[in-house]
């Protein structure tokens, strides 16, 4: 069979994650993949060569995560936490409320807890399927948010608007300078940013998409003030096995 171009891989990969079996785990899914691959009698190497070019795209484009997600979020099942994020919960307790934004807020866990805490909560969101079941949980614990179908590429941030940011296990383009600018920009004075995802180092192979570098995370907000870092072995709120996470809190200083 004649090698694929990369936007062939691309497609192919596409095309068959809807028919994928549901999880919650990324990783599974492209071992699931990897396995199909193997099925149709490609050598190992070959294999390998499509998914580096699967995990660049995913990286680098939002398609694929609309896919993805909108699989996980339908498929029902619940292999990751539906309660808010213990950093979150611990770190704005003694926070007086204001405008907040949630990335990447999937079915809102963070979102709803947030509001009713009595902020004002925005979140913008990739799979439609959260979208929809972030709405429902809004709505059944009777709090208003904005919940948008934006992607991190699209979603102007806005200037001095936030209060707080938060993104948990959410993809977080930090090497794109823009991003980080934008983000940045758009906290208020003391603005918080929260952060907590799987890491690992920049060149580690087998990176995960949604992986963050402790470094560079550091880096991206060294002109803030850091209130929290760690980078540590721990249970993820995705997923069911200890791995290595990064958690950030950093408030702006203008
Ligand atoms: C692992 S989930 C975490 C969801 C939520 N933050 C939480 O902690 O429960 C990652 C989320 O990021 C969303 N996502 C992926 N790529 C995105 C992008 N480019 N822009 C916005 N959201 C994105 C996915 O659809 C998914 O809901």
């Amino acid at each position: 069979m004649p090698a694929l171009t990369d936007d062939k891989v691309w497609e192919q990969f596409l095309e068959w994650l809807p028919l994928a079996k549901p999880s919650t785990d990324p990783g599974n899914l492209f071992g699931q993949y990897r396995s199909r691959l193997m099925a149709l009698s490609l050598r190992e190497d070959e294999v390998d060569g499509y998914l580096a070019v699967v995990a660049n795209n995913m990286r680098t484009r939002s398609d694929g995560w609309r896919v993805m997600f909108n699989n996980i979020y339908a498929s029902g099942t619940s292999g990751f936490s539906t309660v808010p994020n213990a950093l979150l919960m611990a770190t704005v307790e003694e926070r007086k409320p204001g405008r907040a934004l949630d990335v990447g807020m999937g079915e809102g866990r963070n979102a709803v807890f947030l509001a009713l805490q009595g902020w004002d909560v925005t979140g913008f969101e990739i799979s439609d399927e959260g979208v929809a079941i972030a709405q429902q949980n809004a709505r059944a614990a009777g709090v208003n948010i904005a919940v948008l179908l934006e992607s991190n590429e699209t979603f102007d941030f806005g200037r001095a608007q936030w209060d707080l940011i938060v993104a948990t296990y959410a993809p977080f383009p930090l090497t794109t300078a823009d991003y980080v600018q934008r983000l940045r920009g758009s906290l208020t004075p003391n603005g918080l940013v929260i952060v907590e995802s799987f890491a690992s180092d920049a060149n580690a192979p087998g990176r995960r998409p949604v992986d963050i570098d402790p470094i560079n995370l550091r880096r991206a907000f060294d002109i803030f003030r850091i209130l929290y870092f760690e980078d540590t072995v721990a249970m993820p709120d995705w997923t069911r096995e200890k791995t290595r996470l990064v958690r950030l809190v950093a408030e702006y200083r203008a």
